[in-house]
């Protein structure tokens, strides 16, 4: 996830750009750089680190000219660097992109085979160099990116400029935003409109398997087989801020209701559906866990919840026997690790201490580390001997949410190819479990669609001063997460519970006043929660079920049902978390908290 904009006009281009950048760094701050035409020719400025790096830049090497392109970059492939940093040039071409091109590695060893040489690590580099072999045989610049993206495989949303053209911007779309901002004798393209809003509120957003050819005076738009499309612009009433945040109250509604794609991004070129296999990237292909006898999942917070489902499908999917571990726990007990014991991390940011100190703990006892991490290139990414990013994009919001069902999206992806590396899953279940994974994001979707409902239950119990949730096996951590968020955003009290052990003693806390959060899928364990549920229905609680199966003997307990899609029972917790998710805002909102920043947080806690 990455921020792009672009200027044709008469105006100076670079402070259009820096501008329109600052609107979108929450897209990415790994890198920032920007191009713009000067007499016929593209000039070039970039740099490693955050917008104000960038803008000392500008002020020691100025840019002069128009037309301009300008990208913010959250690293997927390759580290942050300069050299990684866009725009990247090839030849007269130089291009900007959100994205992930899955077949990149191909299209770079075919263009390396004609004698093309690349600078960077990136998958975004070869898009350059593809469109200025056409633009080299006097194709012009709309039509030579039509050609190639029609060799894309993967998202991306590219704006390009070429010196065949110094008066004019082409950029296509596919999976990834694209709005184009008409103004008076100028035109504008970003991938968000808060990068536009101070110029024009007139905007057409480009669909997938589009191109559009921006000129100071036109735009024109065609599919990528070069039709025509006709499309009536829009005009765009948000404030800038709610703009920033895609028009939610709160960047943690956006990230909440982003997840679907979210998924999509941790899964995306990973997918063997055919085979019913997993193939991850490079440094984790077959084999590299070969000598792996047992895992510990190690973690903080949110993603120590992550870790506990981890537990459930790598013990079910790859037959390995794990353990977990807080990270602040785990050095402390002086850990027995060798090279036959892996230590997986978990970690949205990269940079919690506590975790950070774990990889160091493993490394000295000779075990291998694969971290799951978000951040590229992140203190635990490097340090680790394997990295698993989740691609979610930047998490702003300091409470995690899609951080959290992408971690568990990848756990799923690693557990499913070591059990078809062991031999513990064969082709046909594997294309099962593939299938539901594809299917999940249109499920998460669904779910999210459902929270009006969730609203309304958030104001009845919004009042309640403890909490508790209620879970079993592979869904016992989804209590324990929706007790997390519950707590930090809306200062509530709130319990996480195995629902078996409750009898041991929470019970004591229940009275009328009490809403009891009940996680219970129709899974193995139904029959057994139903009992816990039971009991707390006999002592007044106010029971608020959350499942994938309304039956009447839930509905005869329940004060509230909030359900979810069915899906296979490894998949349930992604799909539970997010009605709980969905609840504790809501609460937040209603108690009139600082959702986005609650009292007392960080969003990287780098202290231990
Ligand atoms: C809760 C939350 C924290 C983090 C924890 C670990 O919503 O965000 O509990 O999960 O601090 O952070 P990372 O994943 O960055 O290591």
């Amino acid at each position: 996830m990455c921020g792009i904009v672009g200027y044709v006009g008469p105006r100076e281009a670079s402070p259009i750009l820096v501008s329109g950048l600052r609107k979108l760094e929450y897209r990415g701050y790994d890198s920032a750089g920007l191009a713009a035409f000067s007499n016929a020719h593209v000039e070039v400025r970039r740099c490693v680190g955050k917008l104000d790096n960038l803008a000392t830049l500008l002020r020691e090497q100025p840019l002069a000219g128009t037309p301009g392109i300008g990208h913010t970059r959250w690293a997927t492939h390759g580290r942050p660097s300069e050299q990684n940093a866009h725009p990247h040039r090839a030849g007269k071409v130089v291009l900007i992109h959100n994205g992930i091109i899955e077949n990149y590695l191909a299209l770079r060893a075919a263009l390396e085979k004609r004698g093309r040489t690349m600078k960077s690590e990136t998958d975004t580099e070869v898009i350059s160099h593809l469109i200025d072999e056409e633009v080299e045989q006097g194709v012009g610049l709309a039509e030579a990116t039509r050609r190639v993206v029609r060799k894309l495989e993967g998202s991306y949303a590219i704006v390009v400029l070429s010196e065949s053209e110094p008066d004019k911007l082409v950029t296509a779309k596919s999976a990834t935003p694209i709005v184009l901002g008409l103004g008076e004798g100028e035109n504008f393209v970003a991938s968000d409109i808060p990068a536009l809003l101070e110029h024009t509120r007139r905007v057409l957003f480009l669909e997938d398997g589009e191109v559009a050819e921006l000129t100071a005076k036109a735009v024109r738009i065609t599919t990528f087989d070069g039709d025509p499309v006709d499309r009536q612009p829009r005009t765009v009433t948000w404030d800038p801020v709610t703009a920033q945040k895609g028009g939610y109250k709160h960047f943690l509604l956006k990230e909440i209701h982003e997840q679907p794609q979210a998924i999509i991004d941790t899964m995306r070129g990973r997918i063997l559906q055919e085979a019913g296999d997993v193939g991850l990237d490079a440094d984790l292909r077959a084999g590299w866990a070969k000598g792996i006898k047992r895992i510990v999942l190690v973690a903080c917070g949110t993603a120590w919840h992550a870790c506990l489902v981890g537990k459930f499908l790598l013990e079910r999917l790859a037959g390995l026997p794990c353990e977990v571990d807080y990270g602040s726990e785990f050095r402390s007990r002086d850990p027995i690790m060798d090279d036959e014991s892996l230590l997986i991390v978990v970690s949205q940011s990269g940079e919690t201490a506590d975790t950070l100190a774990a990889v160091e703990t493993a490394r000295e006892r000779h075990a291998p580390v694969l971290a799951v991490c978000n951040v590229v290139d992140s203190s635990i990414a490097r340090r680790a001997s394997h990295v698993l990013y989740t691609h979610a994009g930047p998490e702003i919001s300091v409470a995690s949410t899609k951080a959290f069902t992408t971690q568990l999206t990848a756990l799923y992806l690693l557990a499913l190819q070591l059990g078809r590396e062991r031999g513990v899953i064969d082709a046909d279940r594997g294309r099962r479990l593939v299938g539901d994974l594809v299917a999940l994001p249109a499920l998460v979707k669904e779910a999210l669609s459902r929270e009006r409902l969730i609203e309304r239950v958030a104001k009845k119990y919004g009042n309640a001063s403890d909490v508790l949730y209620l879970g079993r096996g592979i869904n016992y951590p989804v209590a324990l997460e929706g007790a997390l968020k519950l707590k930090e955003i809306s200062y509530i009290h709130a319990e996480g519970y195995p629902a078996g052990e409750m009898k041991h003693g929470p019970i004591a806390l229940i009275n009328d006043e009490m809403p009891v959060v009940v996680i219970i899928p129709q899974d193995a364990v139904f029959q057994k929660t139903l009992s816990n549920l039971k009991e707390v229905e006999s002592r007044g609680g106010r029971i608020i079920v959350v499942t994938d199966t309304a039956s009447p003997e839930l509905e005869d307990v329940a004060w509230e049902m909030l359900t979810v899609p069915k899906t296979n029972e490894l998949l349930t917790p992604i799909l539970l978390t997010i009605p709980l998710q969905l609840l504790a805002y809501h609460v937040a909102v209603y108690r009139g908290t600082d959702v986005d920043q609650p009292r007392n947080l960080a969003k990287s806690v780098t202290v231990e």
